[in-house]
């Protein structure tokens, strides 16, 4: 078991934020709802705990709130934010509606003498989002730094071991947040920062192992990182007990069914069965355009199929998914955070499919750390370095009601947009790029002859983490032989767009 610190999460945007700055400094971080029970917190055996941010006050009278005795475990505790709050609260202080709002970048000033602060200049520029704050402080605890409208913007009490930040230490925004997290870890906490990828691997495929004992596992696999990185794990753990089944829904990229096929049975050996379910998906979407109802559609007939072949293989025990931790956050599977997108591979293990448990073995864990798991595990450079693709596929990238036709148009425009992205060697610089058909038609002409026929934008982001991304900016020149190629070589798209916004207040799919 590596030295773990516990995030109890309160619905917090930046949560996942924490733990990924946690694992960065090599400490182990797992994430929990804010109500995990006290025994399990226990039986973890944290070498510390961080409280995060999160939406609610903790004013009202259904505030989410942690075991009390959290902060008598003898361990260190860091809440943030509403973290802090909380423990302001809780230990006796009190915490009250601010008389002005903080939000966006503030100048701390900070007590350098306070551990949390060693070593650090005396202000520093912060990131705070924050209606209430800490009025009273708790018996024990000092001040240990203040803004010109919030006295008490840190506090700590160093004889428990208890921390306070009203502001936020884990974005990038705020000057030496990430020494801040480090002074906690390493001096106040005591880890050693010796945690790698490697382990997680290790333990996880001893997980697997515990869990699936001598029984089976079926696994949908996309051929998308994810679930290629789960095949992996899975089959180091139990060989060729692992049964994978690629359900190729008809919304894949051109000649991606093919290459997945291609790469599964000839450079990874596993059992796989392929099944072409494009007309059994068409039929059910038929006439649907609402981005909701589709997600929904396809996430079940996904379930469907898997049934249907899992009774065709026999008895099955176990049920497997390449789901990630930003998948869980957006599903709004952790407790207190709002639901943005159901995700189709996010919502527990359909009891009907008769299999005892549902194995998630990269739920914790971030895109960037599932690569570098997939490497570590010896899976191909270019499989792993793979753009993310969305489970519903280009269903998703046809704005509103879905025909065949207008999915090839997608497709056909998603090939030429790849192409020139790698002939110009912008690959590695852009996160995530691909077109949308958009539901708008409009008039152009062509030759001597007036068309009438769909716009198609290109998205392309940069991004470290999908939870936030900005448009890459895509040189002209470039952009220029995109759309020229698209509208000639494409029938039925006269219009190209360049979608110029940020996420948020965009998601980066369109549906
Ligand atoms: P959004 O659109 O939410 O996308 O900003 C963030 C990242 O998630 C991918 N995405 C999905 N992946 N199933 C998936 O496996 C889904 O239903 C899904 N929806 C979005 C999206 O491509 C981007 O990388």
């Amino acid at each position: 078991m590596p030295q773990t610190v516990l995030i109890l999460d309160f619905g917090g945007q930046y949560t996942q934020l924490i733990a990924k700055r946690v694992r960065k400094a090599k400490v182990f971080s797992q994430v929990l709802p804010f109500n995990t029970s006290i025994e399990q917190i226990r039986a973890l055996d944290p070498v510390g705990i961080i409280l995060s941010g999160g939406p609610a006050s903790v004013l009202q009278d259904d505030a989410p709130a942690c075991s009390p005795e959290v902060f008598e475990l003898g361990i260190p505790v860091l809440g943030i934010c509403y973290g802090m709050q909380l423990m302001g609260q809780v230990l006796g202080g009190a915490v009250l509606a601010a008389k002005n709002r903080e939000y966006g970048l503030q100048k701390v000033y900070l007590h350098n003498a306070a551990s949390l602060f060693e070593g650090l200049p005396d202000h520093l520029d912060c990131w705070m989002s924050h209606t209430y704050q800490v009025e009273h402080l708790p018996a024990g605890f000092r001040a240990v730094a203040s803004t010109s409208t919030c006295p008490v913007a840190a506090m700590a009490d160093e004889k428990r071991r208890l921390y306070g930040l009203q502001f936020h230490p884990e974005v990038t925004h705020t000057q030496q947040g990430m020494d801040m997290i480090q002074a906690f870890l390493f001096k106040i906490c005591g880890c050693k920062g010796d945690w790698e990828m490697a382990d997680f691997a290790r333990v996880a495929v001893e997980d697997i192992r515990q869990a699936v004992g001598e029984g089976t596992v079926l696994l949908g696999l996309s051929g998308g990182v994810d679930s290629s990185v789960v095949a992996a794990l899975i089959h180091r753990a139990i060989g060729d007990r692992l049964h994978c089944v690629f359900v190729d829904h008809g919304f894949m990229r051109l000649d991606e069914p093919r290459m997945v096929e291609e790469v599964f049975t000839r450079t990874f050996p596993v059992t796989l069965i392929a099944v072409d379910a494009a007309d059994r998906f068409m039929q059910k979407l038929k006439g649907v355009s609402d981005p909701e109802r589709k997600r929904k559609i396809i996430g079940a007939e996904f379930v469907a199929v898997f049934r249907d072949e899992a009774a065709k293989l026999g008895r099955l025990d176990h049920f497997a998914q390449g789901t990630i931790y930003p998948d869980v956050i957006e599903s709004g599977a952790v407790p207190g955070a709002t639901v943005i997108k159901s995700h189709h591979n996010v919502g527990g293990l359909p009891k009907e499919l008769g299999f005892t448990s549902l194995i998630e073995p990269l739920r914790l864990l971030f895109k960037d750390e599932v690569r570098e798991l997939g490497l570590v595990l010896g899976l191909p450079h270019e499989m792993v370095m793979r753009q993310p693709f969305p489970g519903p596929g280009l269903a998703i990238r046809v704005i509103g009601d879905l025909t065949p036709e207008k999915v090839e148009l997608v497709r056909k425009s998603d090939a030429i947009l790849r192409e020139e992205i790698a002939h110009a060697s912008l690959e590695s610089d852009i996160s995530q790029y691909f077109t949308v058909l958009s539901g708008i038609r409009s008039v152009g002409v062509m030759g001597d002859e007036r068309s009438y026929d769909f716009a198609v934008a290109i998205r392309a982001v940069t991004t470290d983490d999908f939870m936030t991304a900005d448009w890459a900016r895509i040189p002209y020149d470039v952009l220029a032989l995109i759309s020229r190629r698209i509208v000639n070589e494409v029938k039925g798209i006269n219009r190209v767009l360049f979608d110029v916004t940020t996420k948020p207040p965009a998601s980066i799919e369109w549906e």
